[in-house]
């Protein structure tokens, strides 16, 4: 089955904000545990891109806050996320391991970020993505928020152009979404046509990530005109 584009270029919206919410308040008390091991790789690596940047990070889809304690202690960190009961446990991970350099943690819509433009040197989202209702306004928020020179840093699922792995994530597709999960409808494509359309905005680097090679880092960079001229 093709990826369905409606005549105005977008997609028909195949999850919405509360079920999302809904998904990740359920998968709370048990994410760790499910997903702590599997994604750590990517994390490590997403953050040691971070940490080489160094300044104020926008972490969005922050979670559990399991990657927190993996930044430089010279780094200031706002962690955002749609669950609350997500967030709960994050707040929890702070405090636990006394995080100076985390300076603030809300119930944001990544849609929707309430930080003004140039905010941030780093947006970070690990996994989020594909979880959002609406990707591309998404990563338009991330890219504005961003100060120029800035770097938009993503682990993200990268799904199959064609054959058995597009076939076998089409048909998944349907059964992971009540968990909050898109694992088809994200070909490499998707991601360069919201670039091609992103005012200021260039790929720094893609590579693949474990587990698999289905997810990949992907850092962007906010072109500094100013800088440049
Ligand atoms: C797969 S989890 C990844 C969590 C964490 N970043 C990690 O590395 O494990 C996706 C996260 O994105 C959050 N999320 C989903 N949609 C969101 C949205 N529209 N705005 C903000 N956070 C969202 C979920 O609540 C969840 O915490």
């Amino acid at each position: 089955m093709a990826d369905i584009i409606k005549l105005d270029g977008t997609r028909p919206l195949d999850f919405d904000r509360d079920t999302v919410e809904q998904a990740y308040d359920r998968w709370a008390p048990v994410y760790d545990l499910v997903f702590g091991g599997v994604f750590s790789k990517g994390r490590k690596a997403a953050i040691a891109a971070t940490n080489k940047i160094g300044g104020r990070v926008l972490e969005v889809g922050v979670g559990t806050g399991i990657s927190l304690p993996l930044y430089s202690p010279h780094l200031r960190i706002f962690g955002t996320d749609i669950s609350e009961l997500m967030l709960e446990k994050a707040k929890k991970r702070v405090d636990g391991f006394k995080l100076k350099n985390v300076e603030g943690l809300a119930v944001m819509d990544a849609e929707n970020l309430e930080f003004p433009d140039n905010s941030f040197d780093v947006v970070m989202a690990q996994y989020v993505v594909t979880a959002v209702p609406n990707p591309e306004k998404a990563l338009d928020e991330f890219a504005r928020v961003l100060r120029p020179g800035g770097e938009l840093i993503i682990l993200t699922r990268v799904s199959a152009d064609a054959g058995m792995r597009r076939f076998i994530e089409q048909r998944l597709q349907p059964v992971v979404r009540p968990l909050g999960f898109r694992t088809a409808e994200f070909a490499w494509s998707r991601y360069a046509q919201w670039l091609a359309g992103a005012d200021g905005m260039e790929l720094a680097e893609r590579r693949l990530v474990p587990p698999l090679g289905h997810f990949s880092l992907v850092r962007f960079r906010k072109m500094d005109v100013a800088a440049a001229a």
